[in-house]
């Protein structure tokens, strides 16, 4: 590649050739991937995870680069966005609306071409791009706050929290019941109505206020990853077929699946249970919190039990949170042994491209449901 320090004739497109497409891959494979698998594995993976409602049709490749005169592009420089829906309230409206946003999965600059300006002018062509595409773009930053902060993306503290097995007592209670991937996708539907509707009833005159969606497909999306690699790069023989746990009380499923229907009809005001929605991160050696809805106090011992019981029953060391409900972080640390760190990386960061100078935007749920 030529590469001009002006960077004249170069141009920000969808990959719309599948070579394109895979040659971009490899350079992702090279920053994340290699690692843990080899090249053919992460193709193979990458070609499921595209087989998923959360992608099919949501993802794009983008490359930036010099246009050829054929046509083609020479490229360097890369960026994955997938399309995904967002609640928002701008300040001083009643009303929630759901709007499109895109979420930066990955973003890079090939290795030999850092340094050289590559990437920040990559991110003003995104800025602009993006801002005609939609109106709120998220990511996840492992560049502190200072790049994507200059075209936009502001950033929002991350707390993570681990509770670890080993030091920690517990056994589960009756009042909770684990649930699979079929009850996660109706808990799903009944937690994202929820939360619309406490969006709308809040008050909320001096901020605008913020949430991805919580799908199905999200939370399906990360449990195929992580038992891909599980299964292809792990070693790992046996997987648990639990999306998660609720808190049920004396209710039976029964009940509760009728409750949920019931909540799901129109013009009925939804009623969620607290539950833990999450992944068995092999990885990491840890179960993964994907979402936590914590409707009180009491539901909170009773949750991380099991939860703490699933990772032991899947030899994952710990259970681990981000940003927990912040009201109940310090119950949390008073009840069992935790370990909260301010996190530097996967800083999350968000866009609202035409935000007022004062307008102060609330992001909820800034936990890893908005994480890709
Ligand atoms: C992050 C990345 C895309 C930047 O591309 P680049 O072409 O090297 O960046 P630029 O030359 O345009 O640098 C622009 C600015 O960002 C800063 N920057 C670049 N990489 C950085 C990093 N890893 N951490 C913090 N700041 C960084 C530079 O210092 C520079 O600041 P300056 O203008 O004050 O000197 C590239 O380093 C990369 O691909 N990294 C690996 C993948 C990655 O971490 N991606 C981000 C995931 S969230």
């Amino acid at each position: 590649m030529t590469f001009t320090e002006n960077f004249e004739g170069y141009e920000l497109i969808p990959a719309n050739i599948r070579s394109q497409v895979l040659k971009a891959r490899i350079a992702m494979y090279r920053e994340w991937g290699v690692d843990i698998m080899d090249e053919e594995t992460w193709q193979k993976r990458e070609d499921l995870l595209e087989s998923l409602e959360f992608i099919k049709g949501n993802l794009t490749t983008w490359i930036f680069g010099l246009g050829l005169e054929d046509g083609g592009l020479d490229f360097h420089s890369q960026f994955e966005t997938i399309r995904r829906p967002v609640f928002i309230k701008r300040k001083g409206s009643k009303n929630v609306e759901i709007l499109d946003s895109l979420c930066i999965p990955t973003y890079t600059c090939d290795k030999e071409f850092r340094g050289k300006g590559l990437g920040i002018k990559m991110l003003q062509a995104a800025r602009s791009k993006m801002q005609e595409l939609c109106s709120v773009s998220i990511l996840h930053s492992d560049v502190g706050s200072g790049f994507y902060s200059r075209y936009g993306w502001d950033s929002y503290p991350l707390i993570s929290t681990k509770i670890s097995v080993a030091s920690n007592q517990f056994e589960k209670s009756n009042d909770t019941l684990f649930f699979n991937k079929e009850l996660a996708r109706i808990i799903s539907l009944v937690d994202s109505k929820m939360l619309r509707t406490d969006m709308s009833r809040a008050e909320t005159n001096d901020s605008t206020v913020i949430s991805v969606v919580p799908e199905f497909g999200h939370y399906e999306w990360r449990n195929v990853r992580d038992n891909f690699e599980g299964q292809n790069c792990l070693n790992v023989k046996e997987f648990s077929e639990n999306y998660g746990v609720l808190y049920c009380g004396d209710q039976t499923e029964a009940i509760l699946r009728s409750k949920f229907s019931e909540s799901l009809l129109d013009g009925v005001a939804p009623e969620c249970p607290s539950f833990i929605m999450w992944t068995h991160r092999f990885k990491e050696n840890s179960l993964l919190s994907l979402r936590a809805r914590i409707n009180h106090i009491d539901h909170i011992v009773p949750l991380i039990n099991a939860a703490l019981q699933e990772a032991k029953s899947c030899s994952l060391s710990k259970i681990e949170f981000w940003n927990f409900q912040t009201e109940f972080l310090g119950f949390l640390e008073e009840k069992f042994n935790v370990e909260s760190i301010v996190m530097k990386k996967s800083l999350p960061c968000l866009a609202l491209f035409d935000k007022n100078p004062d307008e102060k935007i609330e992001w909820l749920l800034n936990e890893q449901v908005s994480f890709v």
